[in-house]
């Protein structure tokens, strides 16, 4: 079947007016077109939620190697950090960095998470408004990685800036990166790399010590990380652990102020909490795109894609459809939630979910006893785009 001449849908990552409506679009896709053809860019989408999932899984067909972003499909990563890897290698690399993520260090994380939450917010307090995510959202998930990281206290914020430009985007950039990403890319390795060599010569109970310390098994011979790979995986911290939770954060923000009752009910019994995270991440997921390239043929419902392709894989989409969700529209916070697939499946399957999980309740919980309601003007927000991030930079919260 020629999919190039049937498409009335236009789906496509990087267009802001797309985007407006993504939720209607992915809607058209899942009904008419399961397996999408974008001429344009030339790749193919998956958005019902068990093809989503079964490709999560089948890492031999949908391989991670050409990166998860549309930008860096067409050719293989060159340095690759433990996301941009397959099995084998990526089961080695994974358990490696894994022990800096055990639920022990995330729970040790709670009280520090409190206390960065409560000092951001408790000065607001009585203000006639603020920016949830210039004031708050974005500055509590760099600094958790910084403390995780071992960075000391007073270059975090510098530490801080280099994330925030390392995920600078031009207006209609397409490419990976622009000069803003790389010079802040070159800062933070130089940095990293300083501060490995630091934790050599004194190890201390932060991630970077671990990962020096750390023995990989490499064809029966055991090695520790080099310094390019500990910095590497601290460059990946800094792209896959902050933007994200600030997007969580702002769609909390957001979702919650659309739907006041929902709201209330978190007010009234706190202990919802932790399920009302999961529903925010299921209903708007803040990474709702991850890329693939094809390593075989593959075919589903009638459309072949052959070896070689660029395939997206739409989380966002997956989890709105109702097939898996009951209602998949409808924001519920005490929704039954057995799976979603906001951070991904499989052996890829997000490092820091259980922090992202903490940081997004303790700062819910924390905006929640402060400010039980709060207004929001839609013409003020203002939206954040990349071909994977969706979400918002700036959410002005009026309150009463
Ligand atoms: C709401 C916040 C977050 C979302 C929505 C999210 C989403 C995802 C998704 C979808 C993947 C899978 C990518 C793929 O299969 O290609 C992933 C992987 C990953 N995430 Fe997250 N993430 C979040 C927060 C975090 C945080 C806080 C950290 C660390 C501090 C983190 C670190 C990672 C790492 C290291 C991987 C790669 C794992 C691997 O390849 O084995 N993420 N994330």
């Amino acid at each position: 079947m020629n999919v190039e001449t049937v498409s009335p849908i236009y789906y496509d990552p990087f267009d802001v007016e797309v985007d407006r409506t993504v939720h209607g679009v992915w809607k058209r896709m899942r009904e008419e077109q399961p397996v999408y053809w974008n001429e344009r860019y030339r790749f193919y989408a998956l958005s019902r939620f068990q093809d989503v999932w079964d490709a999560y899984h089948e890492t031999a067909t949908f391989s991670s190697t050409h990166g998860v972003q549309l930008e860096t499909l067409d050719e293989p990563i060159p340095f690759p950090s433990v996301i941009f890897m397959d099995p084998p290698e990526h089961g080695v690399m994974r358990k490696l960095v894994s022990r800096a993520f055990t639920p022990r260090r995330i729970a040790e994380l709670r009280s520090y998470v409190r206390t960065l939450v409560d000092g951001y917010l408790d000065p607001l307090v009585g203000a006639s408004g603020f920016d949830y995510i210039t004031q708050f959202g974005a500055l509590v998930p760099p600094m958790v990685i910084g403390h995780m990281l071992g960075i000391p206290e007073d270059e975090r914020d510098m530490v801080r800036h280099w994330f925030d430009d390392i995920l600078h985007r031009e207006d209609g950039q397409t490419e990976a990166t622009n000069p803003t990403s790389l010079d802040a890319m070159l800062n933070m390795h130089a940095y990293a790399t300083k501060l490995i060599e630091e934790r050599k010569r004194r190890p201390g109970d932060d991630m970077i010590s671990t990962l020096v310390a750390a023995e990989i098994d490499e064809d029966g011979t055991s090695r520790q990380l080099t310094d390019d790979e500990v910095a590497l995986f601290v460059l990946l911290l800094a792209g896959a652990g902050v933007e994200t939770v600030a997007r969580l954060l702002s769609w909390a923000g957001v979702t919650l102020a659309r739907n006041p009752d929902q709201r209330r009910l978190l007010v009234e019994d706190p202990s919802l909490v932790s399920n009302a995270i999961e529903e925010i991440l299921r209903y708007e997921a803040p990474s709702p795109v991850n890329g693939r390239f094809t390593l075989r043929d593959f075919s589903a419902h009638g459309i072949d894609i052959p070896a070689g392709s660029k395939v997206l894989l739409l989380n966002g989409s997956a989890n709105r459809d109702p097939r898996e969700f009951t209602d998949p529209d409808k924001f519920d916070v005490r929704r039954d939630i057995q799976r979603h697939i906001t951070f991904g499946f499989g052996p890829h399957f997000c490092l820091g979910a259980a922090l992202a999980r903490l940081e997004g309740q303790v700062a819910i919980a924390g905006t929640l006893a402060r400010f039980p309601e709060w207004e929001i003007d839609e013409s003020e927000l203002v939206p954040v785009q990349t071909s994977t991030v969706r979400g918002y930079s700036s959410v002005p919260f009026h309150l009463g």
